[in-house]
Protein backbone atom coordinates (compact mmCIF):
# COMPACT_ATOMS: atom_id res chain seq x y z
CA UNK A 1 0.00 0.00 0.00
CA UNK A 2 1.22 3.44 -1.02
CA UNK A 3 1.15 6.01 1.38
CA UNK A 4 0.52 9.87 0.89
CA UNK A 5 3.18 11.81 1.08
CA UNK A 6 1.49 14.96 2.21
CA UNK A 7 0.47 13.13 5.25
CA UNK A 8 4.29 12.00 5.88
CA UNK A 9 5.52 15.50 5.14
CA UNK A 10 2.70 17.34 7.87
CA UNK A 11 3.32 14.78 10.51
CA UNK A 12 7.38 14.87 9.99
CA UNK A 13 7.29 18.50 9.91
CA UNK A 14 5.14 18.65 13.25
CA UNK A 15 8.23 16.56 14.73
CA UNK A 16 11.07 18.46 13.14
CA UNK A 17 9.48 21.69 14.49
CA UNK A 18 8.66 20.31 18.46
CA UNK A 19 12.38 18.81 17.80
CA UNK A 20 14.10 22.62 16.86
CA UNK A 21 11.96 23.90 19.26
CA UNK A 22 14.23 22.51 22.06
CA UNK A 23 17.78 23.10 20.38
CA UNK A 24 20.03 26.05 19.16
CA UNK A 25 20.63 25.38 15.60
CA UNK A 26 22.85 27.98 14.32
CA UNK A 27 25.80 27.11 16.01
CA UNK A 28 27.84 25.23 13.29
CA UNK A 29 30.57 26.21 10.16
CA UNK A 30 29.32 26.33 6.60
CA UNK A 31 29.10 22.63 6.35
CA UNK A 32 28.54 21.28 10.03
CA UNK A 33 26.65 22.04 12.96
CA UNK A 34 27.60 20.73 16.04
CA UNK A 35 24.58 22.40 17.78
CA UNK A 36 22.01 19.84 17.64
CA UNK A 37 20.20 18.47 20.31
CA UNK A 38 18.61 15.01 18.57
CA UNK A 39 20.52 12.41 18.80
CA UNK A 40 22.63 10.73 16.16
CA UNK A 41 24.66 12.80 13.33
CA UNK A 42 23.75 12.63 9.92
CA UNK A 43 26.57 12.68 7.45
CA UNK A 44 25.59 13.76 3.76
CA UNK A 45 28.19 13.23 0.52
CA UNK A 46 27.16 14.48 -2.51
CA UNK A 47 28.51 13.55 -5.71
CA UNK A 48 29.93 16.55 -7.55
CA UNK A 49 29.97 20.21 -8.34
CA UNK A 50 29.32 19.76 -12.33
CA UNK A 51 27.20 17.05 -13.65
CA UNK A 52 24.09 19.86 -12.25
CA UNK A 53 24.39 22.61 -10.51
CA UNK A 54 22.10 21.90 -8.44
CA UNK A 55 23.90 19.82 -5.62
CA UNK A 56 25.47 22.78 -4.07
CA UNK A 57 23.05 25.74 -5.15
CA UNK A 58 20.06 23.87 -4.17
CA UNK A 59 20.66 20.38 -2.07
CA UNK A 60 23.27 21.85 0.30
CA UNK A 61 21.40 24.94 1.35
CA UNK A 62 18.08 22.95 1.57
CA UNK A 63 19.56 20.14 3.52
CA UNK A 64 21.12 22.74 5.83
CA UNK A 65 17.97 24.27 6.50
CA UNK A 66 16.25 20.65 7.27
CA UNK A 67 18.88 19.59 9.48
CA UNK A 68 19.01 22.87 11.63
CA UNK A 69 15.10 23.28 11.82
CA UNK A 70 14.94 19.79 13.01
CA UNK A 71 17.80 20.62 15.75
CA UNK A 72 19.73 17.61 14.23
CA UNK A 73 24.01 17.34 13.79
CA UNK A 74 25.25 16.81 10.91
CA UNK A 75 28.09 17.36 8.06
CA UNK A 76 27.81 17.50 4.61
CA UNK A 77 30.89 17.30 1.97
CA UNK A 78 30.99 16.70 -1.62
CA UNK A 79 32.85 14.11 -3.21
CA UNK A 80 33.73 16.38 -6.41
CA UNK A 81 33.23 13.67 -8.83
CA UNK A 82 36.04 11.61 -7.44
CA UNK A 83 35.01 7.80 -6.25
CA UNK A 84 37.89 7.47 -3.79
CA UNK A 85 37.34 10.72 -2.35
CA UNK A 86 33.79 9.95 -1.67
CA UNK A 87 35.06 6.58 -0.10
CA UNK A 88 37.71 9.10 2.35
CA UNK A 89 34.73 11.20 3.41
CA UNK A 90 32.49 8.08 4.22
CA UNK A 91 35.58 6.62 6.42
CA UNK A 92 36.32 10.33 8.17
CA UNK A 93 32.72 10.76 8.84
CA UNK A 94 32.57 7.13 9.71
CA UNK A 95 35.35 7.43 11.91
CA UNK A 96 33.72 10.93 13.40
CA UNK A 97 30.83 9.04 15.07
CA UNK A 98 28.26 9.67 11.79
CA UNK A 99 25.04 7.38 13.23
CA UNK A 100 23.24 7.89 9.62
CA UNK A 101 25.46 8.28 6.38
CA UNK A 102 23.34 9.74 3.02
CA UNK A 103 24.98 9.55 -0.38
CA UNK A 104 24.33 10.45 -3.84
CA UNK A 105 26.57 7.78 -5.48
CA UNK A 106 28.73 8.09 -8.20
CA UNK A 107 28.50 4.74 -9.15
CA UNK A 108 26.95 1.91 -7.58
CA UNK A 109 29.81 -0.15 -7.17
CA UNK A 110 31.41 2.28 -5.10
CA UNK A 111 28.40 3.47 -3.38
CA UNK A 112 27.61 -0.08 -2.44
CA UNK A 113 31.28 -0.61 -0.74
CA UNK A 114 30.67 2.74 0.96
CA UNK A 115 27.41 1.12 2.37
CA UNK A 116 28.90 -2.10 3.13
CA UNK A 117 31.59 -0.71 5.44
CA UNK A 118 28.95 1.70 7.16
CA UNK A 119 27.16 -1.28 7.83
CA UNK A 120 30.08 -3.25 9.31
CA UNK A 121 30.03 -0.23 12.11
CA UNK A 122 26.40 -0.46 12.70
CA UNK A 123 25.56 2.58 10.76
CA UNK A 124 22.80 2.96 9.03
CA UNK A 125 22.98 4.18 5.06
CA UNK A 126 20.16 6.16 2.52
CA UNK A 127 20.72 6.72 -0.81
CA UNK A 128 19.84 9.98 -1.49
CA UNK A 129 18.66 10.82 -4.92
CA UNK A 130 20.46 8.05 -6.87
CA UNK A 131 19.64 4.13 -5.97
CA UNK A 132 22.96 2.39 -5.53
CA UNK A 133 22.48 -0.83 -7.28
CA UNK A 134 23.20 -4.11 -5.11
CA UNK A 135 23.80 -1.48 -2.15
CA UNK A 136 22.57 -1.99 1.09
CA UNK A 137 20.43 1.12 1.86
CA UNK A 138 17.82 0.89 4.45
CA UNK A 139 16.21 3.55 2.19
CA UNK A 140 16.06 5.55 -0.80
CA UNK A 141 15.09 9.14 -0.89
CA UNK A 142 14.40 10.71 -4.12
CA UNK A 143 11.69 11.73 -6.99
CA UNK A 144 9.91 8.96 -9.05
CA UNK A 145 12.74 9.09 -11.83
CA UNK A 146 10.66 7.13 -14.33
CA UNK A 147 8.31 9.93 -14.30
CA UNK A 148 10.70 12.81 -14.56
CA UNK A 149 11.75 10.89 -18.09
CA UNK A 150 8.01 10.17 -19.23
CA UNK A 151 7.92 14.33 -18.42
CA UNK A 152 10.88 15.11 -20.84
CA UNK A 153 9.45 12.45 -23.65
CA UNK A 154 5.82 14.24 -23.22
CA UNK A 155 7.36 17.79 -23.27
CA UNK A 156 9.49 17.01 -26.04
CA UNK A 157 6.27 15.49 -28.19
CA UNK A 158 3.97 18.50 -27.20
CA UNK A 159 6.59 21.14 -28.72
CA UNK A 160 6.89 18.80 -31.59
CA UNK A 161 3.27 17.93 -32.47
CA UNK A 162 2.68 15.04 -34.60
CA UNK A 163 4.95 15.58 -37.31
CA UNK A 164 7.68 13.86 -38.85
CA UNK A 165 10.66 14.05 -36.63
CA UNK A 166 14.32 13.00 -36.21
CA UNK A 167 15.14 12.93 -32.43
CA UNK A 168 18.58 12.51 -30.45
CA UNK A 169 18.94 11.49 -27.14
CA UNK A 170 21.39 12.70 -24.82
CA UNK A 171 21.24 10.36 -21.63
CA UNK A 172 22.83 11.41 -18.48
CA UNK A 173 26.04 8.98 -16.90
CA UNK A 174 25.79 5.14 -17.51
CA UNK A 175 26.98 4.94 -14.37
CA UNK A 176 24.10 6.86 -12.33
CA UNK A 177 20.64 4.50 -12.20
CA UNK A 178 18.28 7.68 -12.76
CA UNK A 179 19.79 7.98 -16.09
CA UNK A 180 18.65 4.60 -16.70
CA UNK A 181 15.43 5.44 -15.78
CA UNK A 182 14.89 9.04 -16.92
CA UNK A 183 16.17 7.53 -20.86
CA UNK A 184 13.21 4.65 -20.13
CA UNK A 185 10.75 6.62 -19.00
CA UNK A 186 10.89 9.37 -22.23
CA UNK A 187 11.31 6.22 -24.49
CA UNK A 188 8.01 4.86 -23.13
CA UNK A 189 6.61 8.03 -24.23
CA UNK A 190 8.25 8.79 -28.18
CA UNK A 191 8.93 5.19 -29.26
CA UNK A 192 5.33 4.89 -29.20
CA UNK A 193 4.97 8.36 -31.41
CA UNK A 194 4.86 6.65 -34.92
CA UNK A 195 6.05 9.70 -36.65
CA UNK A 196 8.88 9.86 -34.98
CA UNK A 197 12.31 8.60 -35.70
CA UNK A 198 15.41 7.82 -33.20
CA UNK A 199 18.32 9.64 -35.53
CA UNK A 200 21.04 9.07 -32.51
CA UNK A 201 21.39 8.17 -28.99
CA UNK A 202 24.08 8.39 -26.75
CA UNK A 203 25.03 8.51 -22.79
CA UNK A 204 27.30 11.20 -21.49
CA UNK A 205 30.41 9.51 -19.31
CA UNK A 206 29.65 11.29 -15.63
CA UNK A 207 27.34 13.95 -17.27
CA UNK A 208 29.86 15.80 -18.68
CA UNK A 209 28.69 19.08 -20.28
CA UNK A 210 31.71 20.12 -22.51
CA UNK A 211 31.57 16.27 -23.80
CA UNK A 212 28.12 16.32 -24.33
CA UNK A 213 28.81 19.38 -26.63
CA UNK A 214 31.25 16.68 -28.41
CA UNK A 215 28.73 14.36 -28.34
CA UNK A 216 26.15 16.48 -29.74
CA UNK A 217 28.08 17.73 -32.68
CA UNK A 218 28.99 14.09 -33.59
CA UNK A 219 25.44 12.80 -33.26
CA UNK A 220 24.26 15.68 -34.86
CA UNK A 221 26.92 16.09 -38.06
CA UNK A 222 26.35 11.85 -38.73
CA UNK A 223 22.33 12.41 -39.02
CA UNK A 224 23.50 15.46 -41.36
CA UNK A 225 21.98 18.05 -39.78
CA UNK A 226 18.34 16.34 -39.88
CA UNK A 227 17.69 16.60 -36.23
CA UNK A 228 14.04 17.93 -35.43
CA UNK A 229 14.14 17.25 -31.32
CA UNK A 230 16.85 16.71 -28.28
CA UNK A 231 15.81 14.24 -25.50
CA UNK A 232 18.63 15.78 -23.47
CA UNK A 233 18.37 14.36 -19.51
CA UNK A 234 19.21 17.97 -17.69
CA UNK A 235 19.73 21.22 -18.00
CA UNK A 236 23.46 21.20 -18.44
CA UNK A 237 23.13 18.53 -21.27
CA UNK A 238 20.62 20.70 -23.06
CA UNK A 239 22.80 23.76 -22.50
CA UNK A 240 25.44 21.98 -24.15
CA UNK A 241 22.90 21.09 -27.09
CA UNK A 242 21.63 24.24 -27.62
CA UNK A 243 25.19 25.73 -27.81
CA UNK A 244 25.92 23.64 -31.19
CA UNK A 245 22.29 24.26 -32.35
CA UNK A 246 22.90 27.75 -32.25
CA UNK A 247 26.29 27.40 -34.06
CA UNK A 248 24.35 25.64 -36.56
CA UNK A 249 22.48 28.81 -36.55
CA UNK A 250 19.31 26.42 -35.10
CA UNK A 251 18.66 27.16 -31.97
CA UNK A 252 15.01 28.24 -31.12
CA UNK A 253 14.10 25.90 -34.16
CA UNK A 254 14.84 22.52 -32.52
CA UNK A 255 13.04 21.75 -28.98
CA UNK A 256 15.60 20.61 -26.53
CA UNK A 257 14.56 18.76 -23.02
CA UNK A 258 16.03 19.59 -19.91
CA UNK A 259 15.92 18.85 -15.95
CA UNK A 260 16.20 20.68 -12.83
CA UNK A 261 15.05 24.04 -13.55
CA UNK A 262 18.16 25.45 -12.93
CA UNK A 263 18.35 29.59 -13.56
CA UNK A 264 20.36 29.00 -17.23
CA UNK A 265 17.60 26.32 -17.80
CA UNK A 266 14.65 28.07 -17.09
CA UNK A 267 15.85 31.13 -18.95
CA UNK A 268 16.65 29.22 -21.78
CA UNK A 269 13.23 27.70 -21.50
CA UNK A 270 11.62 31.26 -21.61
CA UNK A 271 14.35 32.45 -24.12
CA UNK A 272 12.87 29.46 -26.05
CA UNK A 273 15.66 27.55 -26.76
CA UNK A 274 14.58 25.29 -24.75
CA UNK A 275 11.16 23.17 -24.60
CA UNK A 276 11.03 22.38 -21.07
CA UNK A 277 12.62 21.28 -18.10
CA UNK A 278 11.63 19.43 -15.14
CA UNK A 279 11.40 20.59 -11.53
CA UNK A 280 12.61 18.85 -8.28
CA UNK A 281 11.78 20.99 -4.99
CA UNK A 282 15.20 20.47 -3.32
CA UNK A 283 13.30 21.15 -0.17
CA UNK A 284 10.78 18.31 -0.52
CA UNK A 285 14.27 16.19 -1.06
CA UNK A 286 15.82 17.30 1.66
CA UNK A 287 13.07 17.02 4.15
CA UNK A 288 12.27 14.00 3.40
CA UNK A 289 15.79 12.86 3.98
CA UNK A 290 15.97 14.45 7.20
CA UNK A 291 12.53 12.89 8.11
CA UNK A 292 14.11 9.86 7.07
CA UNK A 293 17.39 9.97 8.88
CA UNK A 294 15.94 11.02 12.09
CA UNK A 295 13.81 7.97 11.76
CA UNK A 296 16.64 6.02 11.48
CA UNK A 297 19.29 7.62 14.35
CA UNK A 298 16.22 7.30 16.68
CA UNK A 299 15.43 3.68 16.05
CA UNK A 300 12.36 4.07 14.39
CA UNK A 301 10.76 3.08 11.19
CA UNK A 302 10.29 5.99 8.46
CA UNK A 303 7.43 6.89 6.17
CA UNK A 304 7.47 5.47 3.14
CA UNK A 305 5.74 5.59 -0.35
CA UNK A 306 6.62 2.35 -1.23
CA UNK A 307 9.46 0.54 -2.33
CA UNK A 308 11.86 0.42 -5.40
CA UNK A 309 12.81 -2.60 -6.81
CA UNK A 310 16.90 -2.63 -7.34
CA UNK A 311 16.95 -4.10 -10.50
CA UNK A 312 20.13 -5.73 -10.01
CA UNK A 313 19.66 -7.54 -6.59
CA UNK A 314 15.91 -7.65 -7.09
CA UNK A 315 15.52 -6.23 -3.28
CA UNK A 316 12.66 -4.14 -2.77
CA UNK A 317 14.43 -1.07 -1.34
CA UNK A 318 11.80 0.78 1.35
CA UNK A 319 11.34 4.30 -0.58
CA UNK A 320 10.19 7.86 -0.56
CA UNK A 321 9.28 9.29 -4.05
CA UNK A 322 8.08 12.30 -4.69
CA UNK A 323 6.50 14.04 -7.39
CA UNK A 324 8.79 15.65 -10.35
CA UNK A 325 6.89 19.14 -12.19
CA UNK A 326 7.04 19.74 -15.96
CA UNK A 327 7.70 23.05 -16.39
CA UNK A 328 7.34 25.17 -19.81
CA UNK A 329 7.31 29.14 -20.59
CA UNK A 330 3.92 28.98 -19.39
CA UNK A 331 4.36 27.92 -15.79
CA UNK A 332 8.13 29.06 -15.15
CA UNK A 333 6.30 31.00 -12.57
CA UNK A 334 5.23 27.92 -10.36
CA UNK A 335 9.30 27.47 -9.73
CA UNK A 336 9.88 31.22 -8.57
CA UNK A 337 6.61 30.96 -6.37
CA UNK A 338 7.87 27.71 -4.76
CA UNK A 339 11.24 29.46 -3.54
CA UNK A 340 13.02 27.01 -6.45
CA UNK A 341 14.93 29.78 -8.00
CA UNK A 342 15.04 33.33 -7.10
CA UNK A 343 13.30 35.95 -9.87
CA UNK A 344 16.59 38.11 -9.95
CA UNK A 345 18.53 35.48 -10.57
CA UNK A 346 16.35 34.29 -13.60
CA UNK A 347 14.63 37.22 -14.83
CA UNK A 348 18.36 39.29 -14.99
CA UNK A 349 18.85 41.92 -17.69
CA UNK A 350 19.33 39.78 -21.00
CA UNK A 351 15.90 38.18 -19.86
CA UNK A 352 13.87 40.55 -19.41
CA UNK A 353 11.93 40.87 -22.24
CA UNK A 354 11.33 37.18 -22.00
CA UNK A 355 10.62 37.49 -18.39
CA UNK A 356 7.52 40.10 -19.23
CA UNK A 357 6.12 38.16 -21.74
CA UNK A 358 5.82 35.32 -19.42
CA UNK A 359 4.47 37.69 -17.04
CA UNK A 360 7.33 37.19 -14.73
CA UNK A 361 8.63 40.93 -13.13
C1 LIG B 1 19.87 13.71 -10.75
C2 LIG B 1 19.63 14.91 -11.62
C3 LIG B 1 20.96 15.55 -12.01
C4 LIG B 1 21.96 14.49 -12.52
C5 LIG B 1 23.35 15.06 -12.70
C6 LIG B 1 20.80 12.74 -11.44
O1 LIG B 1 21.02 11.61 -10.69
O2 LIG B 1 18.63 13.10 -10.44
O3 LIG B 1 18.82 15.86 -10.96
O4 LIG B 1 20.80 16.52 -12.99
O5 LIG B 1 22.04 13.39 -11.64
O6 LIG B 1 23.88 15.46 -11.49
Amino acid sequence: MKRKYGAVVAAGLGLALSLSACGSDDSGGDDNNSGGKVDGKIGVILPDTESSVRWESADRPALEKAFKDAGVEYSIQNAEGDADKMAQIADSMLADGVTVLAIVNLDSASGAAIQEKAKSQGVATIDYDRLTLEGSAEYYVSFDNTVVGELQGQGLADCLGEKDANIVYLNGSPTDNNATLFSAGAHSVLDKVSTYTEVGEQAVPEWDNEEAAVIFQQLYTQADGKVDGVLAANDGLGGAAISILEANGRAGEVPVTGQDATVEGLQNVLAGTQCMTVYKSATLEANALAETAIALASGKDAETTGTTKDSESGREVPSILLDPVSITKDNVATVIDDGGQKLEDVCTADFADACKAAGLS
